[in-house]
């Protein structure tokens, strides 16, 4: 594997000098001969920067595992920083597709920015893999053949959350999240199936995204007295929100959210995220022999702990790898890639999990609480959760 810019032009030299030497070339002996290009449109800067990060280490974690390589094919990585800026993904998802012609475009964590992403990959058909963002859209009405996702939709995040407040007995709970598509997507699932079993939104709370100045809002809950309160942040929102939540005074009114809140930044908010209750499709502490050897394999290689971003990057990973041995390497039967996606297995450190007809995965969410400083699993909050899909017409 290497991330250097193999020349376009090289490749189909090296095609020519074939003709001229009195061989055939199939278009398969020459894409043979090529490196695989693999596209990274990732946020590697700003508030998501780390999330960007894991999945990147995740990616190259499960390829390195089996050898390196594609369909037995070299792998060049082009990455690109897309800043989680929704107004450049059009312009740097093309840049990818149509400029690099990547083989996979694998991106993105914001939701805005995959939203531009897949509106030019549903043209150019690449093989596109979301290994985060939520965007109900991306599996719902944009949805097409060529496109993936390893993580989760908003809503199956959350969802489940609404029927665990209820049942542990709130009643009237304020909500809060950044104001862009996955925020609200994933406060409105949770405030569906809440209010669906007879609970009450006291107030919703918006702020612009990336904004971390949460005091005015954290002053305005106190005064609101509601019976607990869910939020979406992530990345260094998520540890800065927690931090704030319980320097403000307001640990005695319990804190929930998708896990996003807690993952891959438990450890830097140490004491404030205690008692924190979240939903999620990964857990650390789960005890499959998958997770444990994931877990282990990824502390010794990035020295640092393994968080749900990792696993859905090294998830991304095995996708390709399924695929790339089903045609043995040949990039140009796109039909067979997707094909071969839509009937494989991933083994997850999550569990395992298929593609939806949609093809968001279909996953249990799991309920999660911090204790001692430790991510604990408390249980299954439901099982083989399925994204409604609204308005896929496309697959
Ligand atoms: C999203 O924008 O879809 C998103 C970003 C960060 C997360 C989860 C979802 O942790």
């Amino acid at each position: 594997m290497d991330g250097s810019i193999i020349s376009r032009r090289r490749i189909l030299q090296a095609g020519a000098v074939a003709t001229v030497a009195g061989f055939v070339p199939t278009r398969f002996a020459i894409g043979n001969t090529a490196k695989v290009k693999v596209g990274l449109m990732l946020p590697y800067s700003g508030t998501y920067a780390g999330l960007g990060e894991a999945i990147t280490n995740g990616i190259k974690m499960a390829l390195a595992e089996q050898g390196g390589k594609l369909g037995g094919r070299e792998i060049q990585f082009v990455a690109l920083d897309d800043e989680s800026d929704p107004a450049k993904a059009p312009e740097n998802a093309t840049k990818l597709a149509t400029g690099e012609k990547v083989d996979f475009l694998l991106g993105t964590v914001h939701s805005g920015v995959a939203m531009g992403m897949v509106k030019v990959t549903r043209e150019t058909g690449t093989i596109t893999i979301i290994p985060n963002a939520g965007a109900n859209v991306a599996t719902g009405p944009m949805c097409a053949p060529n496109i993936f996702r390893t993580s989760f939709s908003n809503w199956q995040t959350t969802w489940p959350l609404g029927k665990v407040a209820y049942d542990r007995g709130h009643r009237n709970i304020v909500t809060m999240t950044w104001k862009y598509a996955a925020g609200e997507e994933m406060i409105g699932a949770f405030e569906e199936n809440f209010q669906k079993q007879g609970g009450k939104i006291a107030k919703q709370i918006l702020v612009p995204f990336p904004n971390v100045e949460f005091q005015a809002n954290l002053t305005e809950i106190a005064s609101l007295k509601p019976d607990a309160v869910m939020v979406f942040f992530a990345g260094a929102g998520a540890l800065k929100f927690v931090k704030d939540y319980a320097a403000a005074g307001l640990k005695s009114i319990p804190l929930m959210g998708p896990g996003f809140l807690t993952d891959g930044v438990l450890a830097g908010q140490g004491e404030a995220a205690e008692g924190v209750l979240t939903t999620l499709h990964y857990a650390d502490g789960l005890e499959t022999a998958e997770n444990v050897r994931f877990r282990t394999a990824y502390t010794s290689t990035y020295n640092k702990p393994a968080d749900v971003y990792a696993v859905q990057g090294y998830d991304a990973g095995q996708v390709m790898l399924k695929a790339m041995a089903a045609v043995k390497g040949d990039t140009t039967d796109r039909a067979a890639l997707i094909a071969a996606i839509e009937k494989a297995e991933i083994k997850s450190p999550r569990g395992p999990f298929r593609f939806s007809k949609a093809h968001n995965p279909i996953q249990d969410i799991y309920l999660r609480q911090v204790k001692g400083g430790k991510e604990m699993v408390l249980g299954v909050a439901e099982k083989d959760v399925t994204d409604p899909a609204k308005g896929c017409k496309a697959v």
